[in-house]
């Protein structure tokens, strides 16, 4: 069954228009992958899709009901939670007020506590350091508790802002477990990821948004055979690998005589 339907969704910021006719569904049980360039409206989406930003036309249903118009807290009431890009912790405040913050909207003690006890099962390294503040934890560590603060809410669909982001490959690896057992679980998990490769192999489908408007979509098998995918995500072309590769093609263009970017021969 689709959990959450978007139908030719426009947004933007004041003015200017962001997101054009964005269509996209996520079924239950499902995890579907967004990709796209930087600046393409990834977080644009998400933020509208959770009622942090205005919509400027379209529709967005989640379990059969319209959701446009009613507010943030009301649409985690719902079931639809958000980690957001950067992750937005407090980092002055402990690892166990971060996670209460995600519960705000769960009006029962003993369910908070529950699902508490449920947070620190799922993430045992949180557990050890409910008492730390934020800022003292890692970035891998950080990203677990903005994930486990989000599902402090027992999310239907957890909508996800670049998780991988700048995190060491055992982090990258687990996130994607994560998204994984979560799926098993039952909850629907919509991933934004500059790690084409690592989500299209969890996700169930996958969509491209360039520049405001769905590219392409389709099944993750198919949009990772896919050309096109292949040369602006996979490293399928010059774009692909580190900056330090990227660099020493750019010199390898350029002739031999400059293949150290920083000293250039005279
Ligand atoms: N708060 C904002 N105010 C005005 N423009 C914004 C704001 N946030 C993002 N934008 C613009 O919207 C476009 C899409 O941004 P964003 O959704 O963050 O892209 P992505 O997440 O795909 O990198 C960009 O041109 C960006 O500059
Ligand atoms: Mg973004």
């Amino acid at each position: 069954m689709t959990l959450l339907t978007i139908d030719r969704l426009s947004a933007g910021y004041g003015r200017s228009r962001v997101l054009h006719d964005v269509s996209l569904t996520l079924g239950e049980s499902e995890i579907v992958c967004l990709l796209g360039a930087n600046g393409a409206g990834k977080s644009t989406l998400l933020a509208a899709i959770s009622g942090i930003l205005p919509t400027a036309g379209g529709e967005i249903h989640f379990a059969g009901q319209s959701i446009v118009g009613i507010g943030p807290g009301a649409i985690v009431r719902r079931g639809l939670a958000q980690v957001p890009e950067r992750r937005q912790l407090f980092g002055g405040m402990s690892v166990e007020e971060n996670l209460l913050l995600g519960a705000f909207t769960v009006p029962s003690k003993a369910e908070i506590a529950r699902s508490l006890a449920r947070t620190y099962e799922l993430f045992p390294r949180l557990a050890e350091r409910r008492g730390q503040t934020a800022r003292s934890m890692s970035g891998g560590e950080q990203q677990m508790l903005a994930i486990g603060r989000a599902l402090m809410s027992e999310p239907r669909a957890l909508l996800l802002d670049e998780p991988t982001l700048g995190l060491a490959p055992k982090f990258v690896e687990l996130v994607l477990k994560l998204a994984r057992d979560l799926r098993e679980a039952g909850t629907a998990v919509l991933i934004v990821e500059q790690n084409a490769q690592a989500a299209l192999e969890v996700a169930d489908r996958g969509y491209v948004l360039s520049v405001g408007r769905i590219a392409q979509s389709g099944s993750a098998a198919a949009l990772l055979q896919d050309d096109s995918v292949r040369a602006a995500y996979l490293g399928g072309h010059a774009e692909g690998g580190t900056m330090e590769t990227r660099l020493r093609r750019l010199a390898d263009a350029f002739g031999s005589q400059s293949t150290n970017p920083q000293t250039p021969s005279a």
